[in-house]
């Protein structure tokens, strides 16, 4: 299998890109369901709301680079050609799509990370121990 896309497939750093970024945006979803719902002072399997909290900013940080590399990545090889089964309304829905998601991925983490929060766990305080930001918890 080449490496990067030709018009024979998608080449195999595409695929990884692919679901290395699947991986994540799982791992994502999940950790921060459980910071959300694990309390201050608890923990869930083990872990604080703040050691959740660190993976998530961390894996964040880390599917921001992975968009970086997806978006070079794209640029290399020659894409392969549409299924000859779409129509051209077909292609620009999926066209627009993958747009969309890769605004959404790279937008996602730089947002959260200049959010108001970024210097602080998810409880509110820093790391260092000072809470300049007490955020309000959903319930
Ligand atoms: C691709 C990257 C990311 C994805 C897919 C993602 C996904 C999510 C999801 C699904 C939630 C739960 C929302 C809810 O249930 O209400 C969430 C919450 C949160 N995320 Fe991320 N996140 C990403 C990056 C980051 C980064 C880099 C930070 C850095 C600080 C961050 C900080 C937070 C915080 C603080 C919350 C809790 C917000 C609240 O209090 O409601 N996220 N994230």
């Amino acid at each position: 299998m080449p490496l990067v896309n030709s018009p024979a497939g998608y080449g195999a750093l595409t695929k990884l890109l692919h679901w290395l970024m699947a991986l994540l945006i799982l791992l994502q979803y999940t950790s921060a369901k459980i910071m959300l719902r694990t309390p201050a002072e608890a923990t869930t399997l083990g872990l604080s709301q703040d050691t959740y909290y660190n993976w998530h900013k961390s894996l964040g940080l880390v599917a921001f680079l992975v968009m970086l590399a997806r978006l070079a990545n794209r640029r290399m090889g020659e894409l392969p050609p549409w299924a000859p089964t779409l129509t051209p309304l077909e292609h620009r829905i999926i066209h627009r799509t993958e747009q969309l998601l890769y605004e959404a991925l790279l937008i996602m983490p730089l947002a959260a990370s200049s959010m108001p929060w970024r210097e602080t766990t998810a409880s509110g305080c820093s790391v260092s121990g000072t809470c300049p930001i007490r955020l309000a918890r959903r319930r």
